[in-house]
This record gives C-alpha cells, structure tokens and sequence, in this order.
C-alpha cells in the first residue's frame, strides 16, 4: 500500500514510528476509516469532519485540512479505484508523562490506501447471523481513538461463533452498536437507531442511511433497541464504512421477522449502491 508518513510519501513498509510515541504508550490517537470508490474518496467531508471533531475533543493540535489533502494526493498516487483510506493521528513522540506535554510534540500522521473489496457481496443477499456480547468499552465510544481492545475481543468472540459482527448490549440489555458497526431495526415500517451520545460512535454511514431513509420515505426514530424487542422486529441490520449495509436475520438463536432480507433494508442497499454510482 501507498502511504503519506507526516507529509511525505513513501511504500506503508517503510513507514516507522518511535516507541516515545503516546500512541504506543497511551493509545492516545485518532483514526478514521474510509472508502475509495472508483478512485475518489466517499462521504469525504463527512469523515475530515469527525477527524476535526476528535481532534478537538482531544486538545491534539493536528490540522484536519492538511490531512484531506494528502489523502487526494495518497489516493490519486496510488493504484486504487476500489479501496480503503486508513487516517492515524497520534499527539506525537514525548516522555512518558501521562498528562499532555506542555509543550505539544508535533502530532504522528499516517494516511496509507490499499485495496479493498466487499467482504460481504454474498451474505449482503441472505443475511448474517450475530450474537450479543456484554459492551466492555469506555465510557466516551463517540471518541474515534484507537483504543480498540473491547472491540477486537468482541469481533474474535463472533469470528469463533461464526458471526460476522457481535451486538454490543450495555447494563440496561440495551443494543448499543456493533463492534465496528451501526444498528438499525424495522418495526412496523419504521426504522429505529439508537440516539447519539457517548456511548456510541457517530458512524458517518448512519448519518448517510438516515438520509437515504429521507429519500426513501421510510420514517426514522432514535430509539433505542432493547434486546426484548428483538422477537417483535421485522428486520435489523448493521451499518460502517467497510462493512456498508448488512441485513441481520439471526441474533443467537433468535429469528429476525421472518428470517429474509426484508423490503426496507432492501431499498436502502439499493439506495446506497445508487449513492455511490
Ligand atoms: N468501523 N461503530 C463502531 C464501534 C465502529 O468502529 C464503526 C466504524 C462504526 C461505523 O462507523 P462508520 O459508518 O463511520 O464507519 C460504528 C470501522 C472503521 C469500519 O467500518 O471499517
């Protein structure tokens, strides 16, 4: 892959960055994940956007125009028409204090673009079994850090169950989110999603779905899912970046609706395959 390390261009190999770095150390980072489609960036004033926004939630003095346009640069370098931008943001290299440096280092960044190609073409068409796991994450999950471990334990737990995805549920049985994705449920033609706050991660594929939802005349409430309204959805489905839109059918031994691919989430694949034509 093709990478811009701290503004200069180079193979993702050759890429190196110190152990003082409080990435390392803290996990003190922000990153973002997005889709090239036919060799532009997609949804990409959206994601520039939350990076700014993370950005400031973190006091990290790093500059969200610069990093656009080094990923235009990255992206046309590169041989991709069908891939993914992978954007870190570190606060930087300094002794291993755990307060930010008074005198702010200068902050690690890394773009690199490599080739991506839907995982889920095939299942997209049946739809996915997943399984609820407890939600072991923070308490801020609107912060976009790299601090990953919750999250990669829940996908290994699904990846040995044979899932694509595990439903996050906190103390209440209250489905928060996937471990990298977005929910959605139908109830009676209307499409439920749990409300912002930080607890969840504003996806910017949620925010692209709500309006697609628009355009499709399906009504949309922030609400949140309990797990003992599962038995009385007519579909639920997940959303992201990489994963795009992905029909749930099965949560554990649970039927969803009546186990297809129902029409509303149909039309919004639809919807989204036209959105990035
Ligand atoms: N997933 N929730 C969590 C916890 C996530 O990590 C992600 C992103 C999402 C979906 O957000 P978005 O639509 O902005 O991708 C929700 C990774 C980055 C992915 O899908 O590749």
């Amino acid at each position: 892959p093709l990478a811009n390390w701290n503004g200069t261009q180079m193979p993702l190999s050759e890429a190196k960055v110190s152990v003082l770095d409080r990435a390392f150390l803290f996990g003190d980072a922000i990153y973002e994940v997005l889709r090239v489609y036919g060799g532009k960036p997609f949804l990409f004033d959206d994601h520039i956007a939350r990076l700014k926004r993370n950005f400031e939630k973190l006091q990290l003095p790093a500059d969200a125009d610069i990093i656009a346009q080094r990923v235009r640069e990255t992206v046309a370098a590169s041989d991709v028409t069908e891939g993914t931008v992978y954007i870190q943001v570190t606060r930087g290299v300094a002794p291993r204090i755990h307060r930010y440096p008074t005198t702010p280092p200068t902050p690690s960044e890394l773009i690199y673009v490599a080739h991506f190609k839907d995982p889920y073409q095939e299942l997209r068409k049946v739809g996915a079994r997943v399984i609820i796991l407890e939600d072991l994450r923070w308490k801020r999950c609107d912060i976009k850090s790299v601090n990953l471990l919750a999250n990669c334990m829940a996908a290994q737990t699904a990846y040995e169950a044979g899932c694509p995805e595990a439903l996050l549920v906190d103390g209440e049985d209250r489905l928060i989110e996937g471990s990298r994705t977005s929910l959605f449920g139908v109830r009676d033609g209307r499409i439920l999603t749990a409300p912002l706050g930080q607890n969840i991660l504003p996806g910017i594929t949620r925010k692209l779905l709500i309006q697609l939802a628009g355009e499709c005349n399906v009504e949309i409430s922030e609400a949140t899912i309990h797990r003992d309204d599962l038995p009385k959805l007519d579909e639920l489905f997940i959303t992201g970046t990489t994963t795009e839109i992905l029909p749930i059918t099965q949560v554990e031994d649970q039927t969803i609706g009546d186990g297809t691919v129902g029409p509303v989430v149909s039309q919004l694949i639809t919807a989204y395959a036209r959105t990035i034509e």
